[in-house]
This record gives C-alpha cells, sequence and structure tokens, in this order.
C-alpha cells in the first residue's frame, strides 16, 4: 500500500528517516485525474530511484478562471487505486491550507519566457505553477524530479527556476505520451467524447504536418478550432486551441514528421 501524507510535517519526519537509510527519491507532481501521461512519469521515477513520492494537489493559483479551476477533473479514490498498483511508496496530498499559510503573498514568477505563449493566454498561470513547483520541491526534498514535455513551457520554466535558485533537485524530463490518434494524454480529454476525440487529435497532426504556423492556424480554424496559438520557437513548434470547449496544448519538434 502507498503511505498517504496530507500534513508536511508527517512527510518530512519520513522523508528524513528515509535519508538516514541512504534511501534516494524520485517526485512526481500532479493535479491528479491521472492517466497514462503521469504513469510514464511514475514508472520512471521508480526504476530511477529507491522511492518514489507523487504528490496530487489541485493547484489553485495557476487556474486564472474560477470556472476551469472548479471544472478540472477529481478523481482521487481512482487515483491512489492507480498509484497503488504501479508500486508507488508515498502519495502527498497537502491541503491549501498548509501549502498556502502566506495567503499567496510569496510567489515566484519569472519575467521573460513566462509571459508568452500560454502566459499570454492565461495571466498569472507561470507565477502559479512556480510558485507551487518551488513549495512542492521544498517539502519533497527529492533526488530528481519528472516532469512531461507535453507541457513544454512549464518544463522550461521549471528547469530555468532550479537553475536560478540552485535547488538540489535534478529535473527529468519525459516524453509525450499519446492515444494511438496522435492526441497528447491529458486530464481535461476526460470531457472529450467518442468522434470529439478523434477530431482533437488533428491538434497534432496540424502541428506536425503544417508548412508554416499562418498554415496551421488557417487548417485549426476550419477544422472548427479556436486557436490561442502556433508559434514556432528553439526547434519546437507549440500549439494551444480549443475544441468542444476543451482547452488543448501540444508541442513537437520542428521537421519531425515531414
Ligand atoms: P498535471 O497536468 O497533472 O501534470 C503532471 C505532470 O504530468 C506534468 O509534468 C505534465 O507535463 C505531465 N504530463 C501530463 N500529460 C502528459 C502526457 N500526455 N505525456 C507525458 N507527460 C504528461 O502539470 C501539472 O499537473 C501542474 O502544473 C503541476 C506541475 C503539478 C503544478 O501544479
Amino acid at each position: 500500500m502507498s503511505a498517504l501524507f496530507d500534513r508536511i510535517a508527517a512527510w518530512r519526519h519520513r522523508r528524513a528517516v528515509d535519508v538516514r537509510h541512504g534511501l534516494t527519491l524520485g517526485f512526481v507532481p500532479t493535479m491528479g485525474a491521472l492517466h497514462e501521461g503521469h504513469l510514464s512519469l511514475v514508472r520512471r521515477s521508480l526504476e530511477e530511484n529507491d522511492r518514489t513520492v507523487v504528490s496530487v494537489f489541485v493547484n489553485p493559483t495557476q487556474f486564472d478562471a474560477p470556472a476551469d479551476l472548479e471544472a478540472y477533473p477529481r478523481t482521487l479514490d481512482r487515483d491512489l487505486a492507480v498509484l497503488d498498483r504501479a508500486g508507488v511508496h508515498y502519495v502527498l496530498l497537502p491541503h491549501a491550507e498548509e501549502m498556502y499559510a502566506d495567503a499567496f503573498r510569496y510567489r515566484v514568477s519569472e519575467t521573460e519566457c513566462s509571459a508568452a505563449l500560454e502566459g499570454a493566454h492565461r495571466p498569472g498561470h507561470f507565477t502559479g505553477v512556480l510558485t507551487v513547483v518551488m513549495k512542492l520541491l521544498h517539502i519533497a526534498a527529492a533526488d530528481r524530479a519528472y516532469f512531461g514535455e507535453k507541457d513544454w513551457q512549464q518544463l522550461h520554466l521549471v528547469r530555468g527556476m532550479v537553475d536560478a535558485f540552485f535547488l538540489p533537485t535534478a529535473i527529468v524530463a519525459c516524453p509525450t505520451v499519446r492515444e494511438a490518434s496522435g492526441l497528447a494524454l491529458s486530464s481535461r480529454n476526460i470531457r472529450l467524447h467518442g468522434s470529439d476525440r478523434e477530431h482533437a487529435a488533428l491538434l497534432h497532426e496540424v502541428l506536425t504536418t503544417a508548412v508554416t504556423t499562418t498554415d496551421a492556424i488557417g487548417r485549426l480554424v476550419d477544422a472548427g478550432f479556436a486557436v490561442d496559438y502556433v508559434e514556432d520557437r528553439d526547434g519546437r513548434r507549440l500549439g494551444a486551441a480549443r475544441f468542444r470547449g476543451v482547452r488543448l496544448i501540444d508541442n513537437v519538434p520542428l521537421g519531425s514528421a515531414r
């Protein structure tokens, strides 16, 4: 059985005991509604460390719209069963009151990259992400922490923060897990059904095959997507669009399918 910790002091005690025994720790931060994408990070951590801790915390400060926070899928009982079956040693379930005892007066923000792409469409999002990841990395006190390439900009910003603040945890990037159609797995996909789910895979298809970003945006709009952005940066093409009210994001290496 995975051991559950909902109090930070109790977790810290556990971690201190494991450190005394020389046990390495891998950490997978999540917001729950777990799927195979999350589990790929979990499996990698289990392979590379003596112990693995997964956090499930729907972080309120990274949602720019209250309705989005409200609608975020919550499947805790199922998540705990999945983590248990995967062989995860520890699960952190922190309370918002303890995570934000300072009422979010203290924040970590980045002043350049976080204003672009996702940040341009979700004001304050990355300040919420970086702040909670800073807290979680300090709490977990892990040797390695695992992040998905699906959230490319998040991964880039977390790496930058870890470097800027000399944090001792190594950040490990894990490839995007996709459905057979190419659709990147996401907790939000739960809200897409049947043929809508197939249709949503067009985001990946278009990002991979369009010659230019303008071409990509045109094809997505024609297919009924509300496009937030498609941009080429540092050898990758990143895109975000809403389809049937569900926001999808994805990114691919440039030149991947041509
Ligand atoms: P969440 O969306 O639950 O994702 C948790 C981790 O799983 C992230 O590192 C994300 O990139 C990774 N992930 C999600 N879908 C994936 C897929 N299809 N393939 C591979 N990895 C995937 O990202 C967050 O939560 C939050 O912002 C968090 C970092 C936990 C801070 O609150």
